[in-house]
């Protein structure tokens, strides 16, 4: 049955390169899910872009010189280059700068205003003396009003675990220079969260099959909300289009406001680019849709909380009701796939404690597909999962290039040797057929596990039949029938046809060296697509020209089925698909990476 599949990727803040801990839980799994979901034939949507408005845009722009919109180009095109050499298949990764996400954040907005949701209230906010600019309550760090701890933030404590408000602070400064806060009374705009705590707790409560680790985390999401606001005053981000708001130069939406609303904006550009704009309604309206997200453990609250309160505000279906706005009745989440971190050395890996694996290196060095294998058979899913040279230089010699590597490598060989050509079977034994059931049978288990979004037992079972098939090859010993040569094509038939299953099986994990092996097995044509970079105006803004990721999908052979190997398909000698990794590399790391013993 083929459903509609919105994958809603986690927007990253165009304020730097990716490094490996950033596509460990988003990039990957995402890619994987949706691969998985396309070849199964399903109607897939796959949208993420750059998140280029707030405070860390802003703080990396004074750092290198830049203006806001000059170090979201720079980073957004870096960006969408290194996940583009991830193979990531986005139908549309885009940015949050285009004049289209601008008009879709202001009609949701109207929306939710027009339903009662919104209210304007008088608050204190944060200002740095010396720069005259807003302070988030997350660069301001002092002591805890409750428990002590010195280096709490202001917007939450990390020792006791309380939200705070940073004007609670004892002797709070500035993360960015030191300084000491000013406090200035200012108005803003604030989210009716309370008016949603019956309906989105309602919801909450039909999503049992969530994992663990984002159930635990949603379980007392609804009590206790309080009214969240959605303005800053900040000259960077998506203007408010009210009156007496419109024309303020430092009153701007709040980056995570504008930001999630990207899932939707993302899908009506694409819409739009396809010649057919009400095309996304397919994912967003019919109730039939999957819309599933994916991020890192720390955005949780956004996706499972603020976000689907902004669709029931939209929507109206809050408790003060209203009409659904200008998109009809918009989807809910249906999953939220979050990932734990990927940490080197027990720390969080991140640009700023200097641990950092960059994405563009390692793929340089060692390809994408070497990490999309580490990643889902040994990333952080479920928990948060050291990063070692040694662990990844294991994984790679021992399973990829000795089982997977290996598998195809003697199979094509020696059919190509002896035969020159895909063999005809004769007379297959119990063991042969026992083989191609185990991997016919894998279709459905692997599937499962897919459709779930559980990567690693996924990848294990695939890799099950990996394993299998080389045992068989040895049981075998097709190389001692010399003398039997229909014995010996009957084997290497088995092999080649359980060869051609497990690389449909790997695609969506391996899907690079997924379309050599195809090629390997003789036959021709785009078996895995891959995404594009392509530089196209914007929609609505005249001179504006954005990078974005996109592709083809619909082309591609590769679909989630056994498909019968095709007898007399000539062979020619393979080459190897992973290179052995040197084992020094475990203990050394690459030089541009190296490992600090202490
Ligand atoms: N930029 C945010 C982060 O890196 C994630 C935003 S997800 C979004 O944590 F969907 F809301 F954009
Ligand atoms: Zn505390």
């Amino acid at each position: 049955m083929s459903i509609p599949v919105l994958t809603a990727v986690a927007w990253p803040y165009a304020n730097g390169p990716r490094h490996i801990g950033h596509v460990s839980g988003i990039g990957v799994p995402s890619d994987v899910f949706s691969r998985y979901m396309r070849m199964a034939g399903n109607r897939v949507l796959m949208v993420s872009g750059s998140d280029e408005h707030g405070t860390p845009i802003l703080v990396q722009a004074d750092k290198e010189g830049l203006t806001p919109q000059q170090t979201a180009d720079k980073y957004h095109r870096v960006i969408s280059e290194d996940l583009r050499g991830l193979g990531v298949t986005y139908d549309l990764y885009t940015r949050t700068t285009t004049g289209n996400h601008y008009e879709v954040v202001q009609q949701i907005f109207l929306a939710l205003h027009r339903n009662g949701y919104v209210q304007a209230r008088k608050t204190t906010g944060a200002v740095s003396p010396s720069t005259g600019r807003t302070l988030p309550d997350r660069y301001i760090e002092g002591t805890c009003p409750i428990c002590g701890y010195d280096g709490a933030r202001g917007d939450q404590c990390d020792n006791c675990g309380n939200q705070l408000d940073a004007a609670d602070l004892r002797n709070p400064r500035s993360r960015i220079n030191g300084e000491t806060p000013k406090f200035v009374e200012t108005e803003h705009l604030f989210l009716d969260l309370p008016a949603f705590t019956r309906t989105l707790g309602e919801w909450l409560s039909t999503k049992t099959d969530w994992r663990p680790n984002v159930l635990n985390f949603t379980r007392n999401l609804v009590e206790d909300m309080r009214p969240r606001p959605i303005t800053r005053d900040l000259d960077w981000g998506v203007p408010i289009p009210l009156d007496g708001w419109r024309d303020q130069p430092l009153k701007r939406f709040y980056v995570w406001f504008d930001a999630v609303i990207g899932y939707f904006s993302a899908s009506v550009e694409w819409a739009r680019r396809s010649g057919d704009p009400d095309a996304w309604q397919q994912w967003w309206n019919d109730p039939d849709a999957q819309v599933v997200h994916f991020m890192g453990k720390d955005n949780i609250t956004f996706h499972a909380q603020i976000w689907p309160a902004l669709l029931l505000g939209h929507n109206g279906a809050g408790d003060l009701g209203g009409k659904p706005g200008p998109y009809g009745t918009l989807n809910l989440p249906t999953e939220i796939a979050s990932s734990e971190f990927l940490t080197m050395s027990g720390s969080k890996f991140s640009t700023s404690r200097g641990t950092v694996i960059y994405l563009n290196d390692f793929l340089r060095e060692f390809g994408p597909d070497t990490l999309r294998y580490f990643i889902s058979a040994a990333g952080p899913e479920t928990q948060d999962v050291d990063f070692t040279w040694e662990e990844f230089v294991r994984r790679i010699n021992f399973e990829l290039a000795n089982e997977w590597g290996n598998l195809v490598n003697r199979s094509v060989s020696m059919a190509h040797k002896n035969v020159g050509a895909v063999p005809a079977p004769v007379a297959p034994t119990e063991a042969d057929e026992e083989l191609k059931k185990l991997a016919r049978d894998a279709f459905t288990t692997v599937g499962q596990h897919l459709s779930r979004s559980r990567f690693r037992a996924g990848i294990s079972e695939a890799m099950r039949v990996v394993s299998a098939a080389n045992k068989y090859i040895s049981d075998q010993e097709p190389w001692k029938r010399k003398d039997d040569p229909e014995r010996r094509d009957t084997i290497l038939h088995t092999a080649l046809q359980v060869v051609q299953d497990a690389n449909t099986l790997l695609t969506p994990f391996l899907p690079h060296s997924a379309q050599k092996v195809h090629e390997q097995l003789g036959a021709t044509g785009v078996w895995a697509s891959q995404p594009e970079l392509r530089e196209v105006d914007d929609l609505d803004i005249a001179g504006k020209v954005n990078p974005i990721l996109t592709g083809d999908y619909t082309a591609e052979q590769a679909k989630w089925e056994s498909t019968p190997i095709e007898v007399g398909r000539p062979l020619a000698k393979p080459t190897p698909l992973f290179a052995k990794l040197d084992p020094e590399l475990g203990e050394t790391g690459p030089e541009w990476a190296p490992v600090v013993r202490s």
